[in-house]
């Protein structure tokens, strides 16, 4: 695999370590499927939201999603809002989509000296809704690197698109590839497209591992949510609930198949 056209493409950019620098290459972003801005927030922005995220841990007002092993969905404080408005990610974002850039969501994710667990080898794509030209922008928060269990993503897979389904990728095929995990410094943003493989490994340090990730699009998907730069459009609030847009689907099965079971077992065990 590592022979075909795109991925030798691909090695050339990553022998040279083109997927660095201070502003965003998009012809290395389009064959790799990321690319690391360097410096891109100031320490002083990225201290603000560190530490308003680990104060509302700290008070209780903010827990890891159940079932997730690293996410903390910030969107009920308007406090993180703030980052739309942040004139460096405008300026960063505007070269996308002719200039007209929303977002769907933003959340935070996060490992620490109690959660240093890996995260298995996926794809974003199959967990979001509208079309697959999107990207995940994960400012980082703190250093983030191969010893506590920073981003490793796998270049060029985002040219397989979407594999039809959800969950982790074996690793009787993810051993065939090249993988990357790029060393962040606070303020360095990794940008990934949202079809890219990408796992994490074990927070070996126990030190913390914060991204603040912000996911755009073309503002004018309906699913957009928040408008950081380009024409003002009226947004379609609740055009349809993630939730609810199928009558019978995969998951719905699995979740009344578990909740069968559970009630076989209840059954088996009380008589
Ligand atoms: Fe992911």
């Amino acid at each position: 695999m590592k022979n075909s056209n795109f991925f030798r493409q691909a090695n050339i950019c990553l022998k040279k370590d083109l997927y660095f620098d201070k502003k965003i290459n998009h012809k290395i972003l389009d064959t790799l499927g990321f690319f690391v801005i360097k410096n891109a927030f100031s320490l002083k922005i990225v201290e603000k939201y560190r530490l308003k995220f680990l104060k509302e841990i700290s008070n209780n007002k903010l827990k890891k999603t159940n079932n997730h092993l690293v996410e903390f969905k910030i969107e009920k404080f308007n406090f993180f809002k703030k980052i739309y408005k942040e004139p460096k990610l405008k300026q960063i974002v505007k070269s996308f989509y002719e200039g007209n850039v929303g977002s769907d969501f933003y959340r935070i994710v996060k490992k620490d000296k109690n959660n240093i667990k890996p995260v298995f080898c996926h794809q974003d794509a199959g967990y979001q809704l509208g079309s697959f030209d999107r990207y995940s922008l994960f400012i980082s928060l703190t250093t983030n690197n191969n010893l506590n269990g920073g981003l490793i993503v796998y270049p060029s897979t985002h040219k397989f698109g979407y594999l039809g389904d959800t969950g982790e990728i074996s690793k009787k095929i993810t051993k065939r590839f090249t993988k990357v995990c790029p060393h962040l410094e606070p303020g360095d943003i990794l940008v990934m497209h949202s079809s890219l493989w990408h796992e994490s490994d074990v927070n070996f340090l126990k030190s913390d591992r914060i991204y603040f990730e912000v996911h755009i699009q073309n503002s004018y998907e309906p699913s957009t949510k928040f408008i950081i730069c380009g024409k003002k459009l009226k947004l379609q609030k609740d055009l349809f609930d993630k939730n609810k847009i199928f009558s019978n689907s995969r998951i719905q099965r699995i979740v009344s198949l578990k909740n069968q079971i559970k009630q076989i077992k209840k059954s088996i065990s009380s008589r």
